[in-house]
């Protein structure tokens, strides 16, 4: 049976698989990294207190559950691929951290209703299939009076014009919807729903230092699954465009007059309340 002829529940879920597939590749804990301070960040935002039940979606190498944990929180990271959360389970045993980590889809989360006092997820949500069923999964699952804190990449930010390059050079799959939307605290604010009440945003970036703009274009060819995956889809000249293409646009957001390639990366951090 052709894409086409999937209902949309099953063309969502073929979807979801193809990106698992995309994050699977490319050893993004190579970059993983680099979104440390946007998960402090984050974590920082959603002032959590010893002792609160806090859950990371789309945790990746458990960077937002074990900076919650070492706030003392009870802290839960699901994320769909395994090889991810193997590497933050290690992360936490290496801490001595009690977390949990699951392998579960973020548009069908294995949590009772109400489970959680605080729902976190770093540059993690934003990927997802379904944005529509990721959201009312966050919000299902925190308790009344609980809160939600997301970081999102946006689209006039330095990730936003990486993925812009990546869909001028590989058309996405059908069914497909931007990530950088959730960079944008209306749209969030809609995605939750009428249970999500003060809904309010602020802007941050991450500091990102390369030694030169190549070996940025060199690093997310190699390992940061969405250009990784789109690259395996192109010839060799159509690499070497999609190469050229992320060169320039580092160049274009250098900061002048240093050395080595230095950029600031713009995230929106939106938190809201569970009514
Ligand atoms: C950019 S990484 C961020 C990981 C981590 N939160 C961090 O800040 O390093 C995106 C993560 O989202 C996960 N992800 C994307 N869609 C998902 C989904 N539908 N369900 C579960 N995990 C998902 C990927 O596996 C990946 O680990």
């Amino acid at each position: 049976m052709s894409a086409t002829q999937l209902d949309p529940a099953e063309a969502m879920t073929a979807l979801r698989a193809k990106q698992q597939q995309v994050w699977s590749s490319g050893d993004y804990n190579r970059i993983a990294a680099l979104t440390v301070p946007v998960n402090e960040a984050m974590v920082s935002a959603a002032a959590i207190v010893p002792g609160e039940e806090v859950l990371d979606v789309a945790t990746g190498t458990g960077h937002a559950a074990l900076a919650a944990a070492r706030a003392g929180a009870r802290v839960t990271g699901i994320d769909y691929v395994p090889a991810l959360l193997d590497i933050a389970r290690a992360r936490a045993a290496a801490e001595r951290l009690d977390v949990g980590f699951v392998e579960a889809p973020a548009e069908q989360l294995p949590f009772a209703d109400g489970s959680f006092d605080v729902a976190v997820s770093a540059i993690g949500v934003m990927f997802a299939a379904d944005h529509d069923r990721a959201a009312s999964e966050l919000v299902r699952v925190v308790r009344s009076g609980g809160r939600i804190v997301l970081a999102s990449w946006t689209r006039p930010g330095f990730v936003g014009g990486i993925l812009g390059i990546v869909g001028r050079h590989v058309s996405p799959p059908p069914g497909a919807q931007s990530p950088v939307r959730w960079g944008e605290e209306d749209v969030v604010a809609e995605l939750l729903g009428d249970d999500a009440v003060d809904v309010h945003s602020s802007l941050h970036t991450v500091t990102q230092r390369f030694t030169s703009a190549e070996a940025f274009a060199d690093l997310f060819l190699d390992y940061y699954g969405p250009t990784r995956a789109a690259a395996s889809r192109l010839d060799d000249a159509g690499r070497a465009a999609m190469r050229a293409d992320l060169v320039s646009h580092a160049e274009a957001n250098a900061r002048p007059g240093v050395e080595g390639l230095v950029t600031d990366w713009e995230f929106r951090i939106v938190s809201a309340t569970r009514h």
